[in-house]
């Protein structure tokens, strides 16, 4: 017999040690429901602020993941405040099942705690407060620093799967390929003459700094924004989802979810753009039965309908309060989304439902 006690109130949202305020907190936990004696995964542990409220939420373990090296290496004082409770590894979506399923096996009081299958898996999107405002780390146009955007990459650890930087990206990918990237991955409409005058600057003096990226693409005509944004928002954003293959990574992590969830354990996934948002609805439409998920793999070669892996909760997302978009503007395009676990066995691993944007073919 479980216990679920109550989600913290959006009021107990605190600004954590690292900088990053926990965005739908209360909602998650609502979605989430810890209960004593369960064990959840909570896939982007980012400055923790989910992790703390789910093992102050209830008598329960915690397995975290994070690409990025600082995330993980912050993780300490948590660790020893929940000792026996938490674990933090760094990991990327596409290995979670691979971890679990190592913890399964790992034997309890060895070096690692043992994790039993989780009632639980939490995805918060995107990048923490932390990466964005560390010039460093090269996310910002605002602040200068290098052109780097890698979540797996900081102060100079780079994690395995890291891959090329931004300045890679825009010094060595082909013109007509960067213009598919600003276009597909940030709905740039300049994407063409961005892409041009990018390729040109570059054939003069390679680009190794944000600030510089980011005056380019400001010179170029028709990209001032009618909102006051920034021009090279949207470039940067591309670049950035397509640096730490941001949607793939998050297909990989849905999928994970998918296998290693008990049956009636939920998936709870917050998102910050529509691109993103679109993937996780589709998956959470198909394999609740809402649209028509097939297997190719019958033995008469036919098409048949599978037995649902998840169920709605909620057709509808839930997006911040009113209050919380007040306090918190960067939790203003969030969207939340939950399914739970049933019995049936996972889906194929078919890449093709989540319909990902054709540039990533590039990959
Ligand atoms: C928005 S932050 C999470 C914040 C966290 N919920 C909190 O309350 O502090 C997202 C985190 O996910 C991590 N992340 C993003 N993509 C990832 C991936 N594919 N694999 C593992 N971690 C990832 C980022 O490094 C970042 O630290």
């Amino acid at each position: 017999m479980t216990t679920s006690r109550n989600a913290a109130p959006f009021e107990a949202q605190t600004l954590s040690s690292a900088g990053h305020i926990p965005v739908m907190l209360a909602e998650v936990l609502a979605a989430l429901r810890p209960a004593d004696g369960q064990t959840y995964v909570d896939a982007t542990f980012g400055a923790g602020g989910y992790t703390r409220a789910i093992l102050e939420a209830a008598d329960c373990k915690v397995l975290a993941l994070d690409r990025d090296p600082s995330a993980i290496s912050a993780a300490a004082p948590l660790i020893a405040e929940f000792t026996g409770r938490l674990d933090v590894i760094e990991a990327r979506f596409a290995t979670i099942a691979e971890i679990v399923r190592n913890r399964l096996a790992a034997t309890p009081g060895a070096n690692s705690i043992a994790f039993p299958s989780p009632d639980g898996v939490v995805f918060d999107i995107g990048v923490s407060s932390m990466q964005l405002d560390e010039a460093e780390r090269g996310f910002s146009f605002q602040t200068d620093g290098p052109l780097d955007m890698r979540m797996g990459q900081a102060a100079g650890a780079l994690s395995e799967g890291a891959g090329p930087s931004a300045a890679d990206v825009i010094n060595e990918t082909p013109e007509s390929d960067l213009a598919d990237i600003f276009y597909q991955l940030g709905e740039e409409r300049r994407s063409r003459a961005i892409a041009a005058a990018i390729v040109r600057r570059r054939a003069e003096q390679p680009f190794s700094r944000t600030r510089d990226l980011a005056s380019v693409v400001a010179a170029v005509p028709g990209t001032h924004r009618p909102d006051g944004k920034h021009p090279a928002t949207r470039v940067f954003q591309a670049l950035r989802i397509w640096v730490n293959d941001e949607l793939g990574e998050l297909a990989r992590g849905l999928l994970a979810a998918e296998a290693i969830l008990s049956p009636g354990g939920r998936l709870v996934v917050v998102t910050f753009h529509s691109l993103e948002d679109r993937i996780v609805k589709r998956f959470m439409a198909e394999r609740s039965g809402r649209t028509t998920g097939t297997s190719r793999h019958l033995p008469s070669g036919g098409v048949a309908k599978r037995e649902p892996s998840f169920r709605l909760v909620n057709s509808k997302s839930l997006s911040p309060s009113k209050e919380e978009t007040a306090t918190n503007p960067r939790s203003r395009s969030a969207r939340l989304r939950w399914v739970e676990r049933t019995a049936a066995p996972p889906w194929d691993e078919d890449f093709a439902a989540f319909d990902l944007p054709d540039v990533l073919a590039l990959r």
